[in-house]
Formats: C-alpha cells, sequence, structure tokens
C-alpha cells in the first residue's frame, strides 16, 4: 500500500495472525496505527504499540477515525463497506477478503484493492530479517502435531487465539 512514516493506518483484527503482523509491520515503518479488536484482546494489542484500540463490539471505529491514509481489512463485510468513510480522499483500502467496489471508491475518491497472500523467496527472506532483527515479534498461541491438524482448524475457528497457531511437521 505504499504506507510511509508518520501516515496514519487503521488496522482490523490486530489480534488475530494476521493483524497482529499487520501491526507491527505498519509500526515498523513508523505509522501511526488504530486498530479494532475484541475487548478481551486489548492489552494484547497495546503490547504490539497500536496507538489507538477499539472495541469492535462496543465502539464504531467510522465515528472515532478520520482522514486516514489506509485501512488493512481482514474482515470484510460490513466492517469493509464502512471503512471508506474513515479514508481521506485519495487514501488506499486494502482487503484479504473483499474485491474493490468501484462504486464506493468513485464515491470517496479513494482506492481500493484485493490482496492474496504471494509468498515467494525475497519476501519471506525480509521477513525472516525482521523477526530476526526485532522488529517482528511472532504470538504463538499453541501449537499442535501434523495428525492434530483438524483440531488446530478447530481451535482456529472457534477459540479465536491471539497471534498464529502452528501445526510441527
Ligand atoms: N486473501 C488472502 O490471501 C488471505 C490469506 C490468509 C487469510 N485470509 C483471510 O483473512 C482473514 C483473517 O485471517 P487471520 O488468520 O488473521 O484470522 P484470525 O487469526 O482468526 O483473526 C481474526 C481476528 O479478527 C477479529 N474480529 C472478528 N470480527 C471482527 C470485527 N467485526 N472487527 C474487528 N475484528 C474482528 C477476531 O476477534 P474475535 O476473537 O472477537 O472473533 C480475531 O482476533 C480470514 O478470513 C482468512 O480467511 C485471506
Amino acid at each position: 500500500m505504499g504506507l510511509s512514516k508518520d501516515q496514519k493506518i487503521l488496522i482490523h483484527g490486530g489480534a488475530g495472525g494476521i493483524g497482529s503482523i499487520a501491526i507491527q509491520l505498519a509500526k515498523h515503518m513508523g505509522a501511526d496505527v488504530s486498530t479494532t479488536v475484541n475487548v478481551n484482546d486489548k492489552q494484547f494489542v497495546q503490547e504490539l504499540s497500536a496507538e489507538r484500540i477499539i472495541d469492535y463490539k462496543s465502539q464504531k471505529f467510522e465515528d472515532l477515525l478520520h482522514d486516514y491514509d489506509a485501512v488493512y481489512d481482514i474482515i470484510g463485510g460490513d466492517t469493509h463497506k464502512t471503512s471508506f468513510k474513515v479514508l481521506k480522499k485519495g487514501g488506499i483500502l486494502i482487503s484479504m477478503l473483499e474485491h474493490p467496489n468501484s462504486e464506493l471508491m468513485q464515491q470517496y475518491g479513494v482506492k481500493a484493492t484485493f490482496q492474496f497472500t504471494q509468498v515467494n523467496n525475497e519476501r519471506l527472506t525480509k521477513l525472516a530479517q525482521w523477526v530476526d532483527q526485532n522488529n517482528i515479534r511472532i504470538n504463538v498461541d499453541r501449537t499442535f502435531s501434523l495428525d492434530e491438524t483438524g483440531y488446530a482448524l478447530d481451535y482456529q475457528k472457534d477459540v479465536h487465539p491471539r497471534g498464529k497457531v502452528v501445526i510441527t511437521v
């Protein structure tokens, strides 16, 4: 998304597997980070240094945040549509779930993109360097063995872990 120092970004679902790393990447780039989480996860994202933490069940992020440079959406649906409102003109909305809605893009004068995970050596090497340099901390919520993969998927779905669930091979 071309995020740069001091730009304001809203990251939805900041306590999850993707969100918890997105917060740290954005902070590493010097951005000002707001995030939406479940109330039980507030302390966890505070430790990741998010500036503003919004309880998505009791607060409306669109009433609290305005003129944002970027939104990172891993929730989709209404959260995705409402996110257009917090962007300033020329801002960008990246979603892991929703394809760009050209009507909303035009209405708010912003860009929107769908992102699909694309893993390659260069990106993984860069990420590994950032982990080695302690720029990113990976919170492993729980580890399962390969033959427990089914339980791991249920755990991810039902328990909503903080950070990542790992399967050891
Ligand atoms: N496009 C791609 O390439 C790609 C790649 C990987 C994953 N994905 C998708 O991205 C999504 C997120 O993946 P993940 O691994 O980060 O999931 P995750 O670890 O389950 O994290 C999701 C987080 O979002 C929170 N949440 C739920 N509803 C919310 C709302 N309305 N507002 C704000 N936060 C909310 C959850 O909190 P609660 O505990 O309160 O529910 C949870 O902490 C999944 O749907 C996944 O399928 C897409």
